[in-house]
């Protein structure tokens, strides 16, 4: 793909990913990515913001043929989909300047083996003249990384926000026309990246509003050509607020599990919660994860493998409590055989997140109508919360 012009003299270059369905060995992408990078042409300099995932280096470096030269690579964020083409740019451009926040220096070392001489550092605001365009840097921390960084075109309001607002979207339009989809993978996205950063988040959000951003170009998925759509749903889910929301995690080994599920289901749909219930042997974690965005209580079904829950249900609960949100109630329910272990465990497991407790409705063997009666007064105690909480 060519560079592709965002504004005059300023081009997207990259690569779009469609075939990836991994990341970090760990996040699904079903819908692939892309690794925006941003070519930004002054009257005197050159600034190369971002490069590419080392998978897609040849054609980068591609992308680059007929410029004649560059003066700085802006290394937002030390993560390789972004940083890993770096060596190769410096080889072609050895007078070019690695330009990264004190942190990112450390990291490029470190992961890239790039030389101490060949790197800038910038402060939380420092300014680059190109000529006739200004690089302000932003720190911007936890977006993904403790390095991070955005970096504003004063003139054209133009914000490249690196993982900052990003999607994992593999496409040929350039920019987000389609919001609804974008969305989705933008809040899955921020689920599964950001989400254990709220607060941090937060900060970082303050510090962008003083400025006037007409377009936001992240280094991946689509360019937003109306700022406001993104930035407001971020205020959306780093809000302290859950929706009226039951979210249920569950594996059913012979049965019993699952129809506890569907009672609470069926009941807390007669109370007007909102539930969403995924059964983890077939389960994208990325859709539980942006369910988590929103949720308030997190009720975790399993069975009793000899003492302790399932193992598909303890990477889900270990994943929830990396995740850290903002949920505020949590249970467990599920059948056993012979022990009882399984919500002292799961408590454990999910012991970062800030929930209070509520008692555990478990059930030896095949579940009876005391079992259901106990599910029918779960499904009331998580009502009344909700609405004490002024949540419905
Ligand atoms: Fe897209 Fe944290 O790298």
């Amino acid at each position: 793909m060519k560079p592709r012009p965002l504004r005059d003299n300023i081009y997207w270059l990259g690569a779009v990913d469609w075939d990836r369905r991994l990341f970090d060995s760990l996040i699904p992408l079903p819908d692939g990515t892309s690794y925006n990078a941003y070519l930004v042409r002054g009257r005197e300099k050159t600034a190369l913001v971002d490069t590419a995932d080392p998978a897609f280096e040849t054609m980068f470096m591609d992308q680059l043929k007929g410029i004649g030269s560059i003066d700085y690579v802006i290394s937002q964020h030390g993560e390789q989909d972004h940083s890993g083409a770096i060596p190769a740019v410096l080889c072609r451009y050895p007078d070019a300047k690695v330009v990264a926040s004190s942190k990112a220096k450390e990291l490029l070392i470190a992961h890239l083996n790039i030389e101490e001489k060949k790197i800038v550092t910038v402060e939380d605001g420092q300014q680059i003249d190109l000529g006739g365009y200004t690089l302000q840097f932003i720190y911007t921390p936890w977006v993904h990384w403790p390095e991070t960084m955005c970096t504003y075109v004063k003139e054209e309001k133009l914000l490249f926000s690196c993982d900052f607002f990003g999607s994992h979207i593999a496409s040929s339009s350039l920019y987000a026309d389609d919001e609804a989809m974008v969305y989705q993978a933008a809040k899955r996205y921020y689920a599964e990246i950001m989400m254990p950063f709220r607060s941090i988040i937060k900060n970082n959000i303050q510090k962008l509003e003083p400025l006037e951003i007409e377009m936001i170009a992240p280094s991946h998925g689509a360019v937003y050509r109306n700022p406001g759509f993104i930035i407001d749903a971020y205020r959306e889910w780093i809000s302290d607020t859950p929706k009226n929301l039951v979210v249920i995690p569950y594996i059913s080994m012979h049965g019993s599990t699952k129809k506890m599920v569907e009672h609470l289901v069926a009941s807390l749909t007669e109370h007007s919660v909102a539930v969403k219930q995924f059964e983890l042997s077939g389960t994208d974690l990325g859709t539980l994860a942006i369910s988590l965005v929103d949720a308030a209580t997190l009720v975790v079904a399993t069975p009793t493998v000899h003492m302790a829950p399932h193992p598909l249900v303890s990477y889900a609960a270990g994943l929830a409590n990396a995740l850290h949100p903002k949920v505020k109630f949590a249970t467990v329910i599920g059948s056993y055989g012979w022990s009882t272990k399984v919500a002292q465990r799961i408590a454990e497991q999910t012991s970062a997140l800030k929930v209070t407790i509520i008692d555990p409705v478990l059930c030896k063997g095949n579940p009876g109508s005391d079992t259901f009666a106990k599910i029918d007064q779960l499904a009331d105690s998580i009502a009344v919360k909700h609405k004490e909480a002024g949540l419905d």
